[in-house]
């Protein structure tokens, strides 16, 4: 299993380079989720992305703010290779720097960075008891104080939304083969089991209500496949004004790590 996953992500990184399509081809979805982790990121802070793919997201951010460090880590190498390609091109505010690591054993010590984010990758682990390995070692490298933010798809808005899909007559839509989405429940009982404060920020609702429901019932618009449809367009920008409805497969659980 995590073979397949490996080599599906090594290939992407091949096909795709330094494009957003190494990790998603839906650059709505990702600049919503990119503007979200940036809400939670000011200047002078230290941030750990973890898999961060080629380094799309956090040059953008690295860009934004001028940071005290910023490392991204990925277990695909050749993701790795990407971003530092990407990285040599790039105009930074504040220093990157990209290695190759696994989100269940991070190389880094406890208590290290202010700000530590995951963007759809504890979903690519392939049970809840390795994705509690992942959110482990995520909290253990923040600061006291310090946040984590896992930005990821969720199971409960899955399920949610094919109800509204299946009164129009419409297919369920399905997770990829390797993908686990994360059961809200689950991680609500866990991170309150281990007396976590947390906050969840349902950033895509509208944004899926029109690119995975509206758009499906308008005849004009299936003549565009991809995600460049208008009708995701106009909700993306819905999306920036309104927010809620919890419709949204990806959601961003913002946690406080205690202080002690
Ligand atoms: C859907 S992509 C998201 C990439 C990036 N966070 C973004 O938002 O563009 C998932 C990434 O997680 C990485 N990944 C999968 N399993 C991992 C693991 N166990 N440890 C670290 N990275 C992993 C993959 O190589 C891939 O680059």
């Amino acid at each position: 299993m995590m073979d397949f996953i490996y080599n599906f992500w090594e290939n992407q990184a091949e096909k795709y380079g330094a494009s957003h399509e190494a990790s998603w081809g839906d650059v709505y979805a990702i600049d919503l989720e990119i503007n979200n982790i940036a809400s939670h990121i000011s200047e002078g802070k230290s941030v750990l992305d973890v898999g961060c793919a080629n380094g799309f997201a956090l040059i953008k951010h690295a860009q934004n703010f001028k940071l005290a460090e910023s490392n991204g880590i990925d277990f695909s190498p050749k993701m790795v290779e990407m971003a530092n390609m990407a990285l040599a091109k790039a105009e930074n505010n504040s220093p990157i720097h990209f290695s190759v690591g696994d989100i269940r054993c991070l190389d880094f010590p406890d208590a290290k960075f202010d700000i530590v984010y995951t963007t759809r990758v504890l979903i690519n682990l392939p049970n809840w008891q390795e994705q509690i390995k992942g959110i482990d070692e995520c909290i253990r490298v923040t600061k006291p104080g310090g946040k984590i933010i896992f930005s990821e798809a969720f199971w409960e808005p899955l399920v949610k939304l094919n109800a509204l899909r299946i009164i129009f007559g419409l297919p369920s839509l399905v997770e990829h083969d390797f993908n686990r989405y994360l059961k809200k429940s689950n991680l609500n009982a866990y991170l309150n089991s281990i007396k976590t404060e947390f906050e969840v920020n349902d950033f895509s609702s509208l944004y899926y209500l029109g690119s995975r429901l509206i758009r499906d019932l308008i005849p004009e618009s299936k003549t565009f496949v991809g995600y460049d449809n208008p009708v995701n367009k106009i909700f993306h920008n819905i999306e920036k004004d309104f927010s809620g409805g919890d419709v949204g497969i990806q959601q961003a659980y913002i946690i406080k790590k205690p202080l002690s």
